[in-house]
């Protein structure tokens, strides 16, 4: 079993988590979802979770007096788990600072779009697809990039392409983005596995080294 541990932060169906899980099991991703979060007790992620066995947990600010217990309680389960890196996979909650600080320059998350267009606070799901065929851009695609205290701002890791087609709705291009971020997601996942990420401001290189 893989030594880097991961946690994957979801709050739908979790989609992502299962390509990520799939990329695992089947030796494309060198790493162990070690825990999966939510903070939505309904969530399509924590059902597939429990069925498949693998660790998980509900646990949502609205739970908590204030935000300071909400993320002790957030770092103590993390920890617990010997959790090395972040995953978001349309977790529907802004991360908090003391997270970030807690984790930096180990936080991903996906976007569906190519930031830094079409995104920002508001921008999720069909509203971002919509957005992109409403403006008539030709081309948009996934973005894995490192979270920073802004919505969608941080480092980015790994892009992407698609082509917008004239027949395309919001609909079909959700689809086939989110068939894009599956063959992406685990392979920026496994590149810090390998440790090849080194980060200068905001910029990404990738270390020829495998350390
Ligand atoms: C994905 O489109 C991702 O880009 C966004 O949220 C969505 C999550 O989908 N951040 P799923 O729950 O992984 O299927």
């Amino acid at each position: 079993m893989s030594s880097f541990r991961i946690a994957v932060f979801a709050s739908g169906q979790g989609s992502n988590c299962r390509a990520i899980h799939d990329a695992i099991v089947n030796g494309k991703l060198n790493a162990e979802i070690a825990l999966i979060v939510s903070n939505n007790p309904d969530a399509g992620v924590l059902a597939w979770a429990f069925e498949n066995g693998l660790t998980h947990i509900c646990i949502a600010s609205e739970q908590f007096e204030d935000k300071k217990q909400f993320h002790e309680t957030l770092l103590k389960t993390l920890a617990l788990h010997r959790i090395q890196m972040i995953v978001l996979a349309g977790y529907m909650k802004k991360i908090g600072l003391p997270l970030i600080e807690a984790y930096p320059n180990k936080i991903l998350n996906i976007h569906p779009a190519l930031l830094p267009a079409f995104g920002g606070k508001g921008m999720y799901g069909e509203h971002v697809h919509k957005a992109i065929i409403d403006y008539g851009a030709k081309i948009t695609g996934v973005t894995v990039h490192l979270v920073d205290p802004e919505y969608d701002h941080g480092a980015i890791v790994m892009q992407k392409v698609l082509e917008v087609s004239d027949n395309d709705t919001p609909q079909t291009l959700a689809e086939r983005v989110l068939a894009l971020e599956h063959q992406t997601y685990y392979q920026a996942v496994q590149l810090f596995a390998e440790n090849k990420v080194i980060v200068q401001d905001r910029k990404v290189f990738l270390s020829k080294n495998i350390l």
